[in-house]
């Protein structure tokens, strides 16, 4: 793996600290509602994980799974479902937990996928963003880490579906990818 990585771009007890500072915010804003945790398969199973466990107030959790297609490295915003709820959020407060915003087309997508639902609010939590690679603006209530516009694997983030179980966020060094993003897909499921 040591060849493979080329740096830690956040270390793991980082990550903690930052998903300890943003669960007690969130158990704060929540305080007295019935919160569900929905998070996003495969990359967000970390961060959920953590969070969740983090928090200091009852939640519910559930999970969905995407697929957005693009070229390359360039996310479409055409998104397909793999798996959906199996909560009925009708009413529900809902906190959405993602892994990484990028474009933010896959979460635009998202959002107006549950807001048709009728929940009675929902907000996002991301733990990391890259500002750099908007392609629209997204409103995420809880942020945990704005990043460089760079290819990062680790904690729940993939590269050929490898490096998920890392402990941190790191970046890949430059011979496993052939030197470009050229060759990573956007399939997320
Ligand atoms: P977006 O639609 O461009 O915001 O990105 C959608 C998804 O692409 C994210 O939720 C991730 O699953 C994946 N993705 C984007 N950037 C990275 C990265 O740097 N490493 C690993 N996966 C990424």
């Amino acid at each position: 793996m040591g060849a493979d990585l080329e740096k830690v771009l956040i270390p793991a007890d980082e990550l903690q600290a930052k998903i300890a500072s943003l669960a007690a915010q969130i158990s704060t804003d929540y305080s007295g509602r019935n919160l569900l945790l929905v998070g996003v398969l495969k990359g967000a199973v970390m961060v959920m994980a953590d969070l969740a466990r983090a928090l200091d107030i009852p939640v519910e959790m559930d999970w969905m799974a995407v697929s957005s297609y693009g070229s390359g490295t360039k996310s479409s915003g055409v998104v397909r479902t793999i798996l959906d709820l199996k909560t009925d959020i009708t009413d529900r407060h809902v906190l959405l937990v993602e892994d990484i915003v990028d474009s933010g087309l896959t979460l635009a997508w998202l959002i107006s996928n549950l807001r048709s639902r009728n929940p009675a609010s929902l907000e996002v939590c991301a733990l990391l963003r890259k500002p750099e690679a908007a392609r629209i603006d997204v409103y995420v209530k809880y942020v945990g880490f704005n990043i460089p516009n760079e290819f990062v694997i680790g904690y729940g983030l993939d590269y050929a579906e490898k490096y998920r179980n890392l402990p941190f966020v790191g970046t890949l060094a430059p011979h496993v990818y052939g030197g470009g993003r050229e060759q990573h897909g956007n399939n997320r499921d």
